[in-house]
């Protein structure tokens, strides 16, 4: 069985291939531009693994290269993480963002559907759901306002693939909704690629530590939760990746061909939580301080994970210590 996953080199589909490496699945192939990410992670991945990926260096975005590569190659499976995933920048750049996730969806399923793909998994993301009225949000919460271009392009992308899979009975097509993937393989050889400017807490924590940034600004401590600082449900990349493997096996029996699951722990914790579990467990001191209220947050956000336990048969085992703790080892190694 072919299996092609979309942005191989980056942070979630390096930790997915690895995985499905170490579980006996053969011939992947990786497609990947290299956006926001290094042809080198296939090096690291064979070190870990001691398997090879046959890695494709094409832009999504152009639909020849991309509708060649399923001429040539018979894939049975496509897992599309490839997308740009920056929300300050999907605000700044509304067209690249727009142009880039949906011109590269569209192309991959046009790809899919004349060239016999069984099964679509599509990298979706609980910013669908907006500023959530109820907690925790499950599957049947409807779509929320959009609160950037990257949220609306995870929307679109949803509605999209809904579509695609009315027209096209024959393939199997889920979306996966990840909450705040953070942490790091075990190994300490592979992380999320290093940014200078990185927007998300956990990076901000790991450089601050690493004395590459003076402080972390905490965005608000007047929300109404337990200690006035956000909540969100963060989730080890390694869990986040596992699933994806529980969905190449999975099979709707509602003989509908369309499936969603929200990739959470469950569990809300706050951003001073983090911060101060980050200092516990790896014995460092953080400089932190109180700022303002970050333009777009959303106060608390947490997932109802039971249909992705139940009907995936996954279980997000990794707790906030194994997050904190791999993610301040590929930081020290980076
Ligand atoms: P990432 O940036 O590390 O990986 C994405 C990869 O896609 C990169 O290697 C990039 O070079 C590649 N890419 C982007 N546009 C491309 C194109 N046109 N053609 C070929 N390759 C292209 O991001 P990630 O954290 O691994 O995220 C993977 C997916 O999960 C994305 O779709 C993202 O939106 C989604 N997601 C991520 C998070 C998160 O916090 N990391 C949360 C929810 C959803
Ligand atoms: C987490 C918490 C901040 C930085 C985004 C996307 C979401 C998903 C994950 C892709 C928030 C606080 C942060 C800092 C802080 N990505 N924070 N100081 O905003 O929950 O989600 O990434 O799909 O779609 O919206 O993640 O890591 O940016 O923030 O206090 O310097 O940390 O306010 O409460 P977010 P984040």
């Amino acid at each position: 069985m072919n299996i092609l996953i979309t942005g191989g080199a980056g942070y979630i589909g390096s930790h997915t291939i690895i995985q499905l490496l170490e579980q006996g699945y053969e011939n992947l192939y990786s497609i990947d531009n290299y956006l926001n990410s290094s042809e080198s992670t296939y090096q690291k991945i064979e070190e870990i693994t001691g398997k090879k990926v046959i890695f494709f260096d094409i832009d999504l975005t152009d639909k020849a290269s991309t509708e060649t590569f399923f001429e040539l190659n018979q894939i049975a499976v496509v897992i599309h993480f490839a997308a740009l995933k920056s929300v300050p920048d999907s605000v700044n750049m509304p067209l690249e963002y727009y142009g880039n996730n949906i011109n590269s969806l569209l192309n991959i399923l046009s790809g899919a559907e004349s060239n016999g793909v069984e099964k679509i998994i599509f990298s979706s993301s609980c910013s669908v759901y907006g500023n959530p009225e109820k907690l925790p949000v499950s599957e049947e919460t409807p779509f929320g306002k959009a609160e950037s271009p990257y949220a609306s392009t995870k929307q679109m992308g949803e509605n999209i693939l809904k579509d695609f899979a009315k027209k096209n009975k024959e393939i199997e097509v889920i979306s996966l909704r990840y909450f705040n993937p953070v942490g790091a393989h075990t190994s300490g050889v592979i992380g999320e690629p290093f940014t200078k400017r990185p927007n998300n807490l956990v990076p901000i924590i790991t450089q601050t530590a690493a004395k590459l940034r003076k402080k972390i600004t905490v965005f608000g401590s007047n929300y109404n939760t337990s200690d006035g600082s956000c909540i969100r449900d963060y989730i080890h990349v390694d869990d986040i990746a596992n699933a994806h493997i529980k969905a190449i096996n999975f099979k709707n029996k509602e003989n509908l061909n369309y499936s969603v699951f929200n990739l959470g722990t469950g569990k809300g914790t706050s951003v001073l939580e983090i911060i101060k579990a980050f200092e516990k467990i790896n014995n460092i001191t953080l400089n932190y301080t109180i700022g303002k209220r970050r333009l777009g947050d959303v106060e608390a956000i947490y997932a109802e994970n039971t249909v992705a336990r139940s009907a995936l048969n996954w279980t997000p085992t990794r707790d906030l210590e194994t997050m904190v703790k791999s993610a301040w080892r590929w930081q020290q190694n980076m």
